[in-house]
């Protein structure tokens, strides 16, 4: 039977792994994952955890790990190749020299692609995903203008990392503004909003400032009430929790070929549009057309909202060169990387000790000083050497950071682990890129 010579071969390399593993299962495997090999490793995952099961019917083979994940967690693509640059990133000893590459390789299949997307939107999956979420919402928007007049919108405005086209691991995440029809700045304090309607059971908000969180209270209701009108094939099994400025929308997105359905999270806020102009931003020839937005400032801030410039900081990115975004991508890799060092769970945080909005003040910052694009264009070849000069940016020895655009207000408090990650991943670049 066996005349084969290629299957005798495959037979007797089957008998040596098998020896190996029964040589290598002894070995403790539970805490430090620089002590664990992927073979071991696999031996010890859950049989089901994330493998694909049949569901239902036999038709509809759904991976498991796109739904167990928890809200605040994200699912890795291409664990074992995450695997492997973490053990290179974090294990002593280890050989660094591919690492960049690795990383580059591993971002270029697991991140959005600009390029990509300017090119020919229609094949972007990120795009693709977005555009589904954007639907869904302009639907939601309709029967929430319907249910609640008070939250009519005139526009609804994408920003965050999905807008700027810099997210990483999946397209799971997505933020969105919802410019309010009925409300404007008040005259007599430019931090306070006013109700400018005239619907009549609305009016009670007539006499005076708004109350940030009476009116996010009251958005959620309205949100909760309209999802339940909206139908929808794409998204489904909404779960509504009530956010700083606006709820969090989590959804299982049913998937498009090649992508995998997912649980997927979308931020909707609410702001006001103001009459105002935005600071002048010295690479964009004219940005005037950009928006100057109040939102809530915190739940506790009673009827003060805040300046922010949503389209600004999502345009900064999006006219600026690719290679820029591509910096910034990498800085989220590095810091999510970081932040798993004691974790080698296929689900990790998506929030880092290093957030995306530290990387990106330090990332604005570094461009003020850097970034001149009639003067030179940033290689590909040197983003190890920019994020190097973004993270010199972060100030490690201030106790706070303060936004980019507003020079005394402070947006985050700089935690040790901050300091630490900022440092450890500095370290670690100048190693990987002497
Ligand atoms: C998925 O999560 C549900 C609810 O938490 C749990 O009952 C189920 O066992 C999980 N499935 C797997 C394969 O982990
Ligand atoms: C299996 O389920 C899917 C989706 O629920 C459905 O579209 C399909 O027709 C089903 N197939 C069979 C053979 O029942
Ligand atoms: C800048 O853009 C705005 C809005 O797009 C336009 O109205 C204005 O004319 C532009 N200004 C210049 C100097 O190009
Ligand atoms: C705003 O509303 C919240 C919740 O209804 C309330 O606790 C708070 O006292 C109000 N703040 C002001 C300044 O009215
Ligand atoms: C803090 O760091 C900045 C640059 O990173 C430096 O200019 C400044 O002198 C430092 N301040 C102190 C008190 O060390
Ligand atoms: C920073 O810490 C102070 C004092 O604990 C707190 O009042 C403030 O809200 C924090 N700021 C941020 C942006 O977290």
């Amino acid at each position: 039977m066996l005349r084969n010579p290629s299957v005798l071969v495959m037979l007797a390399i089957s008998v040596v792994l098998l020896a190996f593993l029964i040589e290598a299962k002894p070995v403790d495997t539970s805490s430090n994952p620089c002590h664990t090999t992927n073979v071991e490793k696999k031996w010890n995952e859950g049989p089901l955890k994330h493998k694909r099961v049949i569901i239902t019917n036999g038709t509809e083979v759904l991976n498991l790990c796109n739904f167990n994940t928890t809200e605040k967690n994200i699912c890795l693509p291409d664990f074992e190749e995450w695997k492997s640059i973490h053990a290179a990133w974090h294990c002593q000893g280890k050989s660094v020299i591919t690492l960049g590459q690795s990383i580059f390789h591993y971002l270029d299949k697991h991140s959005h692609s600009r390029e990509q997307c300017d090119k020919s939107p229609s094949t972007c999956n990120w795009c693709r995903v977005g555009k589904d979420v954007e639907d869904y919402l302009n639907l939601l928007m309709d029967n929430v203008a319907e249910l609640c007049p008070l939250f009519t919108t005139d526009q609804l405005v994408q920003t965050g990392s999905s807008a700027e086209k810099t997210n990483i691991f999946r397209a799971s995440e997505f933020d969105h503004l919802a410019i309010l029809k009925h409300f404007s700045q008040s005259p007599s304090d430019p931090n306070e909003i006013i109700y400018t309607g005239s619907d009549p059971v609305t009016l009670k908000y007539a006499n005076g400032p708004v109350n940030a969180s009476e009116l996010l209270n009251l958005f959620r209701k309205c949100i909760t009430e309209a999802v339940e009108l909206v139908q929808n094939d794409v998204l489904s099994s909404p779960k509504i929790i009530l956010g700083r400025t606006g709820v969090t929308i989590y959804f299982i997105h049913g998937g498009r070929y090649p992508l995998e359905p997912m649980k997927i999270s979308v931020d909707l806020s609410i702001g006001v549009k103001i009459a105002q102009q935005p600071p002048v931003i010295w690479f964009m020839k004219n940005n005037s057309n950009n928006d100057v937005i109040l939102v809530p400032q915190r739940p506790d801030a009673g009827s003060q909202w805040r300046l922010t410039y949503p389209t600004l900081e999502r345009d900064m990115l999006l006219r600026a060169d690719a290679s820029v975004g591509r910096v910034y991508q990498l800085l989220k890799f590095l810091a999510a990387l970081h932040h798993s060092k004691d974790n080698i769970e296929r689900e990790i945080p998506r929030k880092s000790s290093l957030t995306s909005y530290v990387l990106k003040t330090c990332l604005f910052s570094y461009m003020r000083r850097n970034y001149r694009p009639e003067e030179a264009t940033w290689y590909a070849k040197d983003a190890l050497h920019h994020a190097v000069g973004v993270l010199g940016h972060f100030p490690l020895n201030a106790t706070e950071m303060t936004s980019f655009f507003f020079k005394d207000r402070v947006e985050f408090n700089i935690t040790l682990e901050s300091k630490q990650a900022a440092t450890e991943i500095i370290a670690m670049l100048n190693r990987i890129n002497p």
